[in-house]
């Protein structure tokens, strides 16, 4: 996972190891945005591959999309904030990704889609993010999990912490994505000045913050971390988030490191050099249906 070392004891509270700033960055037809993971200061994350932010209320910053592109090997989740964005594939799926929603999506063996603005101004506002796939399932059949806004659960506690549970488990109560190889959690979390959360998280698994409003204080050593920071956390079976002085919004992301060789080539994300040419020669010769 490139220089950042997450070792610790795991029967401990998590603590930051490092505080990562994305970096500018274009990808599609020229949308602009912001790559957390998968840039020099911070290369993947096992089992996290990329992380990216979007947001902008320029229309010219994010009107061309990503028209159709392959995906092998891995899976792509994106999660809206604000702004709508409709998604279609070469076998015919479709849909509309609204502010709140959630889309999970296992490329597996192959699948060609496009990720297309559905506004020409206004704000649009996400994060896509990429997980790896186990070798095993890489070439697993190609699934979505589209997750409308209404059925992503809520947490509310009475000291205003607000928790959105998007896979795995907080407080009990279980996100709406099943069934994925890293046994991930995903959770949105809006804390008030001051405010406490502890959120529990399996020992072994890699886990980060990213923080998108305000501030947070992280971790046993209440690291103060910025907006647009990503903090990288030790290991440990559980970590405490706490609103700054204006309180903050954050993501906070964990997953079941693979430890597998990666191979990686643009949207093709393999085991061997031999298995990226293998994917290439595929697309080309019209097998990802
Ligand atoms: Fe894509």
């Amino acid at each position: 996972m490139g220089q950042v070392r997450v070792q610790s004891a795991t029967n401990a509270e998590r603590r930051v190891v490092a505080a990562i700033r994305g970096r500018p960055a274009s990808d599609g037809a020229g949308v602009k945005l912001t790559r957390v993971i998968g840039q020099p200061a911070l290369p993947d994350l096992d089992p996290f591959l990329m992380l990216d932010e979007f947001g902008s209320d320029k229309g010219a910053d994010y009107i061309g999309g990503f028209p159709d592109h392959p995906h092998r090997g891995f899976e792509t989740v994106t999660y809206m904030l604000a702004g709508r964005m409709r998604h279609g594939d070469n076998q015919g799926n479709v849909g509309l990704l609204r502010p709140g929603s959630v889309q999970w999506m296992t490329a597996g063996r192959g699948i060609i889609h496009s990720e297309m603005p559905e506004q020409e101004e206004g704000l649009m506002q996400g994060f896509q993010l990429w997980v790896n796939l186990p070798a095993k399932d890489k070439m697993t059949k190609p699934r979505y999990q589209d997750i409308d806004p209404e059925n992503v659960p809520v947490v509310e506690r009475a000291d205003g912490t607000k928790v959105k549970v998007l896979v795995g488990s907080f407080d009990g109560v279980r996100g709406p994505v099943t069934d994925v190889a890293t046994d991930p959690l995903y959770l949105d979390i809006t804390l008030p000045a001051g405010v406490k959360a502890g959120v529990a998280v399996a020992a072994e698994h890699n886990a980060f913050a990213y923080v998108f409003e305000g501030t947070a204080r992280i971790g046993a050593e209440a690291q103060l971390v910025e907006r647009g920071q990503l903090a990288v956390l030790s290991l440990g079976d559980g970590v405490t988030v706490e609103g700054g002085p204006k309180g903050g919004r954050l993501i906070l992301v964990a997953g079941r490191p693979l430890r597998e060789p990666v191979a990686k080539y643009g949207p093709f994300v393999m085991n061997t050099p031999a298995e990226i040419h293998q994917a290439i020669a595929d697309y080309q010769a019209g097998k990802f249906v």
